[in-house]
């Protein structure tokens, strides 16, 4: 297979199904050699015989959980034996448990670090001296539009505290690793997904959330896990050899219209009713 991943090799985190299924299939399209994990076995293996069925190279390991030190430790260890030093890691996984703060126990509290934060800061710890060693190598981080708008999207009504936090404390991670980083010839940037179309939300949409959603942004349809991981490819080729430090919003227009999508012109039409009885336009709106 020829592509712009050719001679690379990439390691996914979360590679049972979602976006980071998606993430290893089309690295591979594009010649990396891929190195997954996933707590999930079954899902975990279809997902390498439809790497290994399209043409393209992938190990992995699972059961495998990224929360857990040693275990990140020993899947790093697996890729270097697998392929030799790597130059891409793609921290993809998390795992999530919703809630408000009157629902939150100090247990879900510190499963959603475990699983969104730490097991990002595992995976960039156990990567470095492999990095270090090819003197260079390139992070991509996914956080989410939870990160950025948090408590203003939909769905936060039942309370997704937790996940906001931790998702926001993601990138400020990616970004100070991309300053601490960049000595050592390390890119390291964010993507940040909206609604995007994965067993994580389908029970969402699929309940009757889509129309709500659809209203919620600008470009009108589901987002894909492919629209995230050629996100995460642009970022981890040379294509953004002059990004770092980056958090690349992919959510169709959410964050950018505020959660409002596109006009509503009856809004406007209310607004500029009541516009055409001020005599000066206010410049503080
Ligand atoms: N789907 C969305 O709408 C959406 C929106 C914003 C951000 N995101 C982010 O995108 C990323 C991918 O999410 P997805 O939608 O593909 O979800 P998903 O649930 O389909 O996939 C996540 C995968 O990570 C694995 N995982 C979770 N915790 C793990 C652990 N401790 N060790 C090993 N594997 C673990 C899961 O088993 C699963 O296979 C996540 O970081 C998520 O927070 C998703």
């Amino acid at each position: 297979m020829a592509g712009r991943f050719e001679g690379k090799v990439v390691l996914i985190t979360g590679t049972a199904g979602g976006q980071g299924r998606e993430a290893a299939l089309l690295f591979a399209a594009e010649g990396a050699k891929v190195v997954g994990c996933d707590l999930k076995v079954d899902m975990q293996a279809e997902t390498l015989e439809m790497v290994k069925a399209a043409g393209g190279e992938m190990v992995a390991m699972a059961p495998l959980d990224l929360a857990d030190d040693g275990q990140v430790k020993a899947w790093i260890d697996f890729a270097v034996e697998s392929y030799g030093d790597f130059d891409i890691l793609y921290n993809n996984a998390s795992g999530v448990r919703g809630g408000s703060i009157e629902q939150l126990t100090v247990e879900d509290w510190d499963f959603n670090m475990a699983n969104e934060l730490t097991n990002v800061f595992l995976a960039c710890k156990h990567a470095l001296p492999v990095f270090k060693r090819k003197g260079g190598g390139n992070i991509v981080i996914t956080a989410s539009i939870a990160g950025i708008v948090g408590a203003g999207m939909p769905g936060n009504v039942q309370g997704n505290l937790v996940h906001n936090v931790a998702k926001a404390a993601v990138i400020r991670l990616s970004e100070n690793l991309a300053v601490e980083l960049s000595p050592y010839n390390i890119r390291v940037n964010a993507v940040s997904p909206g609604m995007i179309d994965t067993p994580a939300i389908k029970s969402l949409l699929d309940a009757g959330g889509e129309d709500l959603f659809f209203e919620s942004i600008l470009i009108k349809r589901r987002g894909q896990p492919a629209d995230i991981a050629k996100a995460a490819m642009f970022l981890a080729s040379d294509d953004a050899s002059y990004i770092t430090g980056a958090n690349l919003v992919v959510d169709g227009g959410w964050t950018a219209s505020g959660g409002l999508g596109q006009p509503n012109p009856a809004v406007g039409a209310r607004l500029a009713n009541v516009m055409a009885d001020l005599t000066t336009i206010p410049t503080d709106v």
